[in-house]
């Protein structure tokens, strides 16, 4: 089974779950900083304060993905080692070191992607109103025009956000990740600013008139009804509406899904910081779409309550995982077909636009063995049935262009801490040493081979 010439076959990893050295060189505080040293937000109290201690160690980083053969690379800047106080002064420190990296990986032949926003908010902005805040939009594309302007003859893959559902809903809505804020309110009015800042971002980095890709990074579960009942069909429907349309439509149609905005307007929610342009600036068109993908919802209609913990309540609908089935150790389900239903869609619903896969994998309870390796049997599975559903969106006409296999390193897993190990490369916290998994070395043979066996 091959894949398309070109294709660039890569990983992932993102600035706070993996660099720590969180008060080196002038970078200021961050919202995951203060959320994960408030106690009860992340199990075990851990926080990213040394993470995977990358920031020192970019050196045997990078050598450790030449080892195995990547093509491509996806990280994050933190926001706040560019703009510490997330507006003003730029801190030459913090762009040295991405300027390091990206060197790096350019002598090594890998392709650098580089993601904007990956859920860093400096803390000075949420203290001033954060996502649910118009400013921040706009703070956010000045920080997009500094960090372009240091890197844009480096880098060729830009995503400006990751994941907008996971920071406005988790973030502004559950209150689950940081800033740790609730209600539908603020998660939708940061819904709107985090696209508004998007297409702000799109406007700064277009004028420069280069040849560079430009993107953006949703997480995308498809939402089926759990028993085919009306009920359990119109609580799909709505997650789906929140989950999926609630981006794509704005971004490839300039409009924000009708059922939707009803939905929560007829529960009095205010929905007036949407102005009048607005959906022009967020519908700008992209160079491709980043598709994060890890499970299909199944949802089964529940009486309507305020966000708490448990998502899409305020819509009355909730996820149910069947006890029958594979589950990864995060308890989510293993669903390789959802991705080829997704990944088609797109194409199918919304435009036939390039897409990379910028996030898929699995966390397992790896473990050092006796013998000192990592056997992740579980790992290359998954990731085998996912690339095999990917191959078949291929053959269906999907342009999908690239993988990022999530994530490089085992790293911080947000609210679960270091409880999670996603990596294809083990890290033993203590000692900060890398051990390739088996998986790492499997999917050394799949890029080496360009396809599976
Ligand atoms: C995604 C995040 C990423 C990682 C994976 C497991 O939602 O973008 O940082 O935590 O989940």
């Amino acid at each position: 089974m091959r894949f398309p010439e070109n294709f660039l076959w890569g990983t992932a990893t993102a600035a706070y779950q993996v660099e720590g050295a969180v008060e080196e060189d002038g970078r200021g505080p961050s919202i995951w900083d203060t959320f994960s040293h408030t106690p009860g937000k992340v199990r075990h109290g851990d926080t990213g304060d040394i993470a995977c201690d990358h920031y020192h160690r970019l050196e045997e980083d990078l050598d450790l993905m030449a080892d195995l053969g990547l093509q491509m690379y996806r990280f994050s800047v933190a926001w706040p080692r560019i703009q510490p106080e997330g507006r003003g002064p730029t801190e030459q420190k913090g762009l040295d070191f991405y300027r390091r990296l990206v060197d790096g990986l350019r002598q090594r032949s890998i392709q650098p992607m580089l993601t904007f926003y990956h859920w860093d908010l400096p803390q000075a902005l949420e203290d001033r109103g954060g996502w649910a805040s118009r400013e921040t939009s706009e703070r956010f594309a000045e920080y997009v025009g500094v960090v372009y302007e240091a890197l844009s003859d480096e880098v060729g893959y830009w995503i400006t956000l990751n994941e907008p559902w996971v920071s406005a809903w988790m973030g502004y809505g559950l209150g689950t990740h940081a800033p740790g804020r609730q209600g539908s309110d603020t998660a939708l009015a940061a819904t709107h600013h985090l696209l508004l800042g998007h297409g702000l971002a799109m406007e700064r980095m277009r004028s420069a008139g280069d040849d560079n890709q430009l993107g953006v990074t949703l997480n995308l579960h498809p939402a089926h009804p759990s028993r085919d009942t009306r009920d359990d069909n119109d609580a799909a429907r709505r997650t789906d509406g929140q989950a999926n349309r609630l981006y794509l439509d704005p971004l490839f149609r300039g409009e924000y899904p009708e059922d939707i905005l009803s939905f929560y307007a007829e529960r009095g929610v205010d929905l007036s910081f949407v102005r009048e342009g607005d959906l022009q600036k967020i519908s700008v068109p992209i160079d491709f779409l980043g598709v994060n993908y890890y499970f299909r919802h199944l949802i089964r209609e529940a009486p309507e309550e305020p966000l708490s913990q448990v998502p899409f309540s305020d819509l009355g609908a909730r996820p149910i995982v069947p006890h029958e089935g594979e589950k990864t150790a995060m308890g989510w389900p293993v669903d390789p077909e959802g991705l080829m239903e997704m990944l088609v869609r797109i194409k199918d619903e919304y435009a036939d636009v390039p897409i990379y896969v910028t996030e898929n994998g699995c966390a397992v309870d790896d473990y050092i063995d006796p013998e000192g390796g990592v056997d992740d049997e579980e790992r290359i599975s998954y990731l085998d049935s996912h690339f095999r559903a990917a191959h078949e969106a291929i053959e269906r006409g999907v342009d999908l262009r690239g993988y990022m296999v999530w994530s490089f390193l085992d790293n911080f897993e947000w609210a679960e801490g270091y409880s999670k190990r996603f990596g294809i490369v083990f890290v033993e916290y203590g000692t900060q040493r890398r051990v390739p998994k088996a998986s790492a070395r499997w999917y050394a043979g799949v890029i080496r081979r360009n396809g599976l066996e």
